[in-house]
């Protein structure tokens, strides 16, 4: 069993322990308020203004730079914000398990970056394997794919270790983290042939509200980062207000791609509550609402509750 449940109360929600406090707190309020039997409608106020929490889908947190990495962490944790961490290289595999074992409420995936193909060798896949099964924080493989946008001569190699890691997420059972750029129709190609189980999820989804729709009906989910708090940003506005919610997630990508009113800054895991506000408010719904259903898809993604 993943080690989430103490921050669960069934049937409830989801609380960290800041609201504990404040629960409880409210609890003993409302019970000296109302010693006439008036305690059942405090339960109704306590289950209103707990907050659900927020998962953040993609986060290179152990790549900050101007943040205090221990500060940003905790950030997180108190504003009720799960991380997932993914890797990049054949190395930062390594370095990825040992961060999200540091902290609480972090967790992470392993996997190389399409930049990095030409460097992946069988080790490579044992080291992953290894990996996963001595580290039960690693909950996917990412993030994996490719990228035509930097250098164009190396594609086919891509391609090959892109299917390589895709049928090793098959064999261990777990979700991908796809990365995708100036490379949409390929990548999307290569999952239809060659993923059989894994659940995908097209991380910072930076195409048109079509390609969301043709990816949804593969069944893969649609990951929304910071960009869509970015004023000029059409395309990713359309997909976050038009988009079924159950085939949404939440991302921060940080470093990078810092939400309103951060933008140009670094960015951090906590901002992730930024990206889920920029999408209520385009849907016209909520917060509490995207982040419950965000919540409640990744959770059916990554198996939280799964023993
Ligand atoms: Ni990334």
């Amino acid at each position: 069993m993943l080690p989430i449940s103490p921050f669960r109360f069934s049937n409830l929600g989801y609380m960290c322990a800041i609201d504990i406090v404040k629960l409880f707190s409210f609890m003993i309020l409302l019970y000296k308020k109302n010693e006439n039997g008036a305690r059942n409608s405090g339960c109704v106020i306590i289950i209103t203004m707990m907050k659900p929490y927020l998962i953040n889908t993609h986060s290179h947190a152990n790549m900050l730079k101007d943040t205090n990495i221990d500060e940003a962490m905790t950030n997180a944790s108190n504003e009720c914000i799960l991380t997932v961490i993914p890797s990049s290289t054949c190395e930062d595999i390594f370095e990825v398990s040992d961060f999200i074992t540091k902290y609480d409420n972090v967790y992470g995936y392993v996997g190389v970056y399409p930049e990095e193909a030409k460097n992946f060798t069988d080790k490579t896949l044992n080291d992953m394997e290894f990996l996963i099964k001595n580290n039960n924080k690693i909950i996917g493989i990412g993030e994996i794919g490719l990228d035509y946008y930097w250098d164009k001569s190396f594609n086919e190699v891509q391609k090959e270790v892109f299917i390589k890691q895709i049928e090793f997420a098959n064999q261990m059972n777990l979700p991908i983290n796809v990365h995708s750029r100036e490379s949409h129709f390929d990548t999307l190609d290569l999952l239809r042939k060659y993923n059989k189980n894994s659940i995908a999820i097209m991380h910072c989804f930076s195409g048109s509200l079509e390609f969301a729709k043709e990816c949804i009906k593969e069944g893969i989910y649609i990951s929304l980062g910071g960009v869509v708090t970015f004023k000029n940003a059409v395309k990713a506005k359309e997909v976050a207000s038009n988009i079924p919610l159950e085939y949404l997630l939440l991302e921060t990508d940080d470093p990078y791609l810092a939400p309103v009113p951060f933008r140009g800054k670094e960015n951090q895991p906590m901002y992730v509550k930024y990206v889920a506000q920029a999408i209520a408010d385009l849907r016209g719904i909520s917060v509490d609402n995207v982040a419950e259903q965000t919540t409640k898809n990744a959770e059916r993604i990554f198996k939280f509750n799964a023993k």
